[in-house]
């Protein structure tokens, strides 16, 4: 899970920077999306991207349920929450399944319109290559782009426990480290989401540049 997890914080950090280019230009934002297409590195990337994905979500649930089944009828012998334990380390499986139903949202949205409509030759409203106009007809629907918000604070939940818990899972972590990577996660998750959230707001309210 931990290793999975990482490599899909990864793969954030990645999309994020690439996102970064459609707030000053939508050429150059369209050069990236050109660049990736339906190009062989492209598909390979997905591809793994897709088993990374698979294999976290499989853990997700078999450790869950090796919890569950370890402690027996009842689930939490002292129900009181510890101040220490966060609400996120509790709800982890019900966050990731949020971010399931909103990362469908977005491939269809977003990859159904372009690496698939181009692989399927599929006539679509916009180009396939033209990310930017596909971000902008999203976050034109006030609907999609409340739904993208709500999505990216379920992602900075998610990943305010995971990013040190995974840390900790990879014995990267003592008494100090733990603190440190808390802070560093909490940072560097914080700075990612408050990247992809400003993206949507700048597209909804009409700041971002218009080509
Ligand atoms: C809110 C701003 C975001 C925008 C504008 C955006 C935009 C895009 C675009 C243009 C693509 C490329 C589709 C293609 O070329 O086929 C894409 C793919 C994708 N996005 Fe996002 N994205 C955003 C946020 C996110 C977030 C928060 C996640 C986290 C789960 C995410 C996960 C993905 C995945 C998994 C793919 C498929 C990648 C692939 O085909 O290899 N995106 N997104």
């Amino acid at each position: 899970m931990s290793v999975t997890g990482i490599s899909l914080i990864l793969f954030l950090t990645f999309h994020c920077c690439m996102n970064v280019a459609a707030f000053f230009s939508g050429e150059a934002y369209n050069m990236v999306c050109e660049f990736l297409g339906t190009n062989w590195y492209a598909l390979v990337g997905t591809m793994a991207l897709a088993v990374l994905a698979v294999c976290h979500i499989v853990y997700a649930f078999i450790l869950t349920a090796q919890n569950r089944r370890a402690r027996g009828s009842e689930r939490y012998a002292v129900t009181d929450r510890r101040p220490e334990v966060s609400w996120a380390s509790q709800n982890m499986l019900v966050l990731g399944i949020i971010i399931l139903l909103g990362l469908v949202l977005h491939l269809y949205n977003f990859w159904g319109h372009m690496m698939f409509a181009e692989l399927a030759d599929i006539e679509v409203a916009h180009s396939p290559s033209d990310g930017f106009a596909w971000i902008q007809d999203t976050f034109s629907n006030p609907v999609f782009s409340i739904l993208y918000l709500l999505w990216i604070c379920a992602i900075w939940f998610h990943l305010s426990h995971g990013f040190w818990s995974a840390m900790q899972t990879l014995g990267w972590s003592g008494k100090i480290w733990l603190k440190r990577w808390q802070m560093i996660g909490l940072i560097y998750v914080t700075i990612l989401m408050a990247i992809f959230a400003f993206l949507v707001l700048s597209f909804w309210l009409g700041f971002a540049p218009s080509l």
